[in-house]
């Protein structure tokens, strides 16, 4: 999968992120017995494909939850069947939206939202917050600047309020507990300060 948002991020990247979402959405259908009551076949299409948007050339500024399940929709139309389409598209279109946004909604859709977020902690929110740096110019106290230490903790605080699943809060808290250790002793080397 191509993609024009991120172009120095990884090639693929949008692939891998939709890879890991399908396996952390998995999981968390798994720890919460869901299993039985999602369509296995759309949760996995849809969480590969739901960033698809983002690949797409950018017109009018549409939401790109939106246009990957227009794109979706165009390109899988008669080759599977309505339902699962559906399910597909529509978890695509609710992927960005939060808890508070939407109810009642299916468990493909709540999974994925979760998902998604949590592809965002932990150490992978270690890559993505040099990633962020390096783009910008950075240096080395940029990375450990009080104006990052607040976003990252209003990001946290975000990500906390909005998952539909205590198995996802279980994930969350492990994740940010690794980032929290490595941000804490990153700035102790940083200055020199090895405790
Ligand atoms: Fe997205
Ligand atoms: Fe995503």
């Amino acid at each position: 999968m191509g993609c024009h948002s991120e172009p120095n991020r990884e090639p693929g990247y949008r692939y891998h992120h939709g890879r890991r979402v399908e396996t952390i959405a998995l999981e968390i259908a798994q720890f919460e017995n869901l299993l039985k009551c999602v369509n296995v076949k759309a949760l996995r299409a849809a969480s590969l494909l739901h960033d698809l948007g983002k690949c797409l050339p950018n017109a009018n500024g549409q939401d790109h939850a939106l246009k990957g399940a227009n794109e979706t929709r165009r390109r899988l139309q008669n080759q599977i069947d309505q339902e699962t389409l559906n399910i597909i598209t529509e978890a695509i279109a609710q992927h960005n939206k939060r808890r508070s946004d939407l109810y009642p909604s299916r468990h493909e859709e709540t999974l994925i939202q979760d998902a998604d977020l949590i592809d965002h902690f932990g150490l992978m929110e270690v890559w993505l917050h040099f990633y962020q740096i390096a783009k910008q110019n950075g240096t080395i106290k940029d990375a450990v600047a009080l104006p990052y230490q607040e976003h990252l903790q209003s990001w946290h605080d975000y990500a906390q309020g909005s998952l539909n699943y205590p198995t996802s809060q279980s994930m969350l808290h492990a994740r940010m507990a690794r980032s929290r250790d490595f941000f804490t002793l990153f700035a102790q080397e940083q200055r020199g300060r090895i405790e």
